[in-house]
């Protein structure tokens, strides 16, 4: 199978997840996508609480009901995809800048579900660059602070400020994203509460003990990886 094909099949397979009668949270990227279409295919008697604009676009486009995370009190299952997928079901998110509303979401539900392809799988977290929202407001100053408490955690982890079409990147919240080369990260509940202790950072990446099971697309088919 190629890339988009495991993301496709991760996809239906977590749709056959979902149940009538509940709140289903849906995520946002390429293979929340694949979920939302063949969530939409079931037909079932369901309301979904979209993670992104986009996300609520697609799903409203296909006929499925559209609440907001305030209507509910918990969510019962939501499917979200992940830019990497660590040990333990350790994730990093945020490439496609929705991370506080997918996060939001995640911690409002009772199962967490993520999908993706099995090139997003890794040893230890930290391959890519680690995605943190900030607000707007003096956003110079709290990347220099960003980049400073990054220091103990290894050399050199600049946090660059996420650009597209030559204009900062905007979050549907308005915030901004830095986006921090961090190397190997070693011990990612200590970054993460690093980083959420510093004024002007609204969220980062970093998606820990939120994963109940994984269903990545593998060439040979999908496994499901448990927490
Ligand atoms: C959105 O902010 C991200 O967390 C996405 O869930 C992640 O980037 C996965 O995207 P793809 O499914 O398009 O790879």
């Amino acid at each position: 199978m190629s890339a988009d094909e495991q993301k496709k099949a991760a996809g239906y397979a977590a749709a056959e997840l979902a149940e009538n009668g509940t709140v289903v949270g849906l995520g946002t990227g390429s293979t929340a996508a694949w979920f939302v279409r063949a969530l939409a295919e079931r037909r079932l008697d369901i309301r979904c609480v979209p993670t992104s604009e986009a996300t609520a676009e697609l799903a409203r486009s296909l006929g499925l009901t559209v609440i907001a995370l305030e209507d509910v009190d918990e969510v019962d299952l939501t499917v979200d995809g992940a830019d990497e997928i660590g040990p333990g079901l350790a994730l990093i998110k945020g490439a496609g800048a929705a991370l506080l509303r997918e996060k939001l979401v995640w911690e409002a539900s009772r199962r967490c579900v993520v999908i993706a392809e099995a090139a997003k799988e890794v040893q230890a977290l930290g391959a890519m660059p680690l995605p943190i929202e900030v607000v707007a407001f003096g956003h110079k100053t709290t990347a220099r602070r960003i980049a400073r408490a990054l220091e103990p955690f290894g050399p050199g982890a600049v946090p660059r400020l996420r650009v597209k079409d030559g204009a900062p990147v905007r979050t549907d919240g308005g915030n901004l994203i830095y986006d921090a080369t961090c190397g190997r990260i070693e011990d990612p509940a200590a970054l993460g509460r690093t980083l959420k202790s510093l004024t002007g950072v609204v969220d980062h990446g970093l998606f820990l003990d939120l994963a109940d099971l994984a269903l990545v697309g593998r060439p040979e088919g999908v496994v499901r990886l448990e927490r």
